[in-house]
């Protein structure tokens, strides 16, 4: 999978993206990533990329001819590999709609994603219209550029190819993947701080552990995150169940914590 970012600060992105298991992947040449400056495609000779509002209002605007330029190049690249290639362009803006696991996911089965970070007070809506396919936030508040939103949406896209991750690194059950929050764990010692790790996990009953873990997770979605807990509900009638309900009880009332 190949990442494209198009930004006016191509080093802060690489710094991050050439660390720990994003670089071990690139490395392995199952993901790469290239940050392309949008100030080397500006047709003037201070290498300026923006200018002032037309209307009136405060700070300056990213301008339409370099980020076009700029795409095109990085779409001509994609296309001497895959010429019917149509990769997504993502704009990180806030006003776009909120990132999420669900979204991760879709992404992840792309070839190649191109990511436009805005600066200033934002871009030119023409050159929006004409590259833009995706609009994503990845939060209600207002970051001073698209960098971070990009690499944390790299980062959780990347995690998802296949061969990113080892075995013990797997994305296979985590927050988010089936609605509910991850449940609590221990490694060793087995007494840290006078506290105990619960002897469930120490039993070797498989299922009174699975149950133990399914119980946890259900309680903590339901304290921190009750909207989470609402749609599990709702979208898993058979875990609800008077009988379910109490068989579940029988196996939690017999553990001892
Ligand atoms: N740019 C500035 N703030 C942002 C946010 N919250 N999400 C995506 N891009 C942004």
């Amino acid at each position: 999978m190949n990442f494209y970012i198009m930004t006016l600060f191509p080093e802060m992105v690489m710094d991050v993206l050439n660390t720990s298991i994003l670089k071990r992947a690139m490395d392995k040449g199952i993901i790469t990533a290239k940050a392309i400056n949008i100030r080397d495609y500006a047709s003037n000779k201070h290498n300026k990329v923006d200018d002032y509002t037309y209307g009136g209002g405060a700070g300056m605007l990213m301008q339409a001819q370099p980020i076009y330029d700029c795409y095109n190049a990085i779409l001509k690249e994609i296309r001497e590999n895959d010429p019917e290639a149509n990769p997504r362009v993502i704009y990180v803006t806030p006003q776009g709609s909120v990132f999420s696991q669900e979204k991760a996911r879709e992404l992840s089965s792309d070839n190649d994603i191109i990511f436009l970070c805005g600066h200033y007070e934002g871009i030119d809506e023409r050159v929006l219209e004409e590259i833009v396919t995706d609009y994503i936030s990845i939060g209600d508040y207002v970051l001073t550029g698209g960098e971070l939103p990009a690499m944390v949406m790299i980062d959780a896209v990347a995690r998802l190819v296949p061969g990113v991750l080892n075995n013990d690194e797997s994305a296979e059950t985590e927050s988010f993947d089936d609605g509910l929050l991850e449940y609590p764990q221990y490694s060793r010692p087995e007494i840290w701080n006078d506290k105990k790790v619960p002897s469930v996990l120490l039993s070797g009953n498989h299922q009174n552990v699975e149950v133990w873990r399914f119980q946890k997770s259900l309680e903590r979605t339901k304290e921190r995150r009750p909207e989470l807990y609402e749609k599990y509900v709702e979208e898993h009638p058979d875990q609800f169940t008077a009988k379910v309900i109490k068989k579940r009880n029988k196996i939690l009332d017999k553990i001892d914590e």
